[in-house]
C-alpha cells in the first residue's frame, strides 16, 4: 500500500498554513501529515514573501503554494480577503499561522474566528509581541517554552490550545533560546493541530 492509498479513517481535517518566511513549522506540520494515521491535511500554503525559503518546502511537497503581496492591494481588507478567497476555494477548514509576520485585519480574525490558530515562542500571556527571546532572557527567567492559541483581534491573545515548557540554560544567547524553543514547537504544532481535528471530526459534532 502506499501512502496515499485510501485508507478507513478518509475523512482528514483539511489544514491551510500562512507563512511568511523560514517555514520550519510548516515543514513539521507537513511531516506530520505525511503519517497515513494524521488527521489532518496540508492543502493550501500561502507566503506573503515571494522569497520565504517556506514555499520550496511546500513545492517538494507537492502542497498547492501562493503568494499574495499585501503591496499589490489597495487596503488590508483587501489582502485579507484575497487570502480568505484562495483559503474558501481550496475547502479550508483550519488556518494556521506559521510565522506569518502581517498582521490580519479585524473583518478576516472574525471571519475565522474558533479556525484560525497561531504559534507562537512564550508561555503566553507572558511575552506576547516581538524580539521574545531577547526580552525573556533581559528578565533572566528560567522557563521558556511556546504555545498555540486561537488567533483573535489581539495580538497573542485568544484561547491557548497547548504549551510546551523549556528551561533556560545558563549562558543561552537569543539564538541558542530561539532554536531551543522551535524543537519544541515543531512537536507543539502538529499535536494541536491533530487534537483539534480529532474534536472537529468526531460524529458528535459534525
Ligand atoms: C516561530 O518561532 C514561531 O513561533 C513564530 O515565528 C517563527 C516562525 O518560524 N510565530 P518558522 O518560519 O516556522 O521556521
Amino acid at each position: 500500500m502506499t501512502s496515499n492509498s485510501a485508507n478507513k479513517s478518509d475523512k482528514k481535517l483539511s489544514v491551510g498554513v500562512l507563512i511568511s518566511g523560514r517555514g520550519s513549522n510548516l515543514q513539521a506540520l507537513i511531516k506530520a501529515a505525511q503519517n497515513p494515521d494524521y488527521p489532518a491535511s496540508i492543502d493550501i500554503v500561502i507566503s506573503n514573501k515571494p522569497d520565504a525559503p517556506g514555499i520550496e518546502l511546500a513545492r517538494t511537497a507537492n502542497i498547492p503554494v501562493h503568494i499574495i503581496k499585501h503591496k499589490d492591494f489597495e487596503t488590508r481588507d483587501q489582502f485579507d480577503n484575497a487570502i480568505t478567497k484562495l483559503l474558501e476555494e481550496a475547502g479550508i477548514e483550519l488556518v494556521c499561522l506559521a510565522g506569518f509576520m502581517r498582521i490580519l485585519g479585524e473583518p478576516f480574525v472574525d471571519h475565522w474566528q474558533g479556525r484560525l490558530i497561531n504559534i507562537h515562542p512564550s508561555l503566553l500571556p507572558a511575552y506576547k509581541g516581538l524580539d521574545v527571546h531577547r526580552r525573556m532572557l533581559d528578565d533572566a527567567i528560567k522557563m521558556a517554552g511556546c504555545s498555540v492559541h486561537y488567533v483573535t483581534a489581539q495580538m497573542d491573545e485568544g484561547p491557548i490550545i497547548g504549551q510546551r515548557a523549556v528551561p533556560v540554560l545558563e549562558g543561552y544567547s537569543p539564538e541558542d533560546l530561539a532554536a531551543r524553543i522551535l524543537i519544541e514547537e515543531h512537536i507543539l504544532y502538529p499535536e494541536c493541530v491533530a487534537k483539534i481535528a480529532r474534536e472537529q471530526l468526531t460524529p458528535e459534532k459534525s
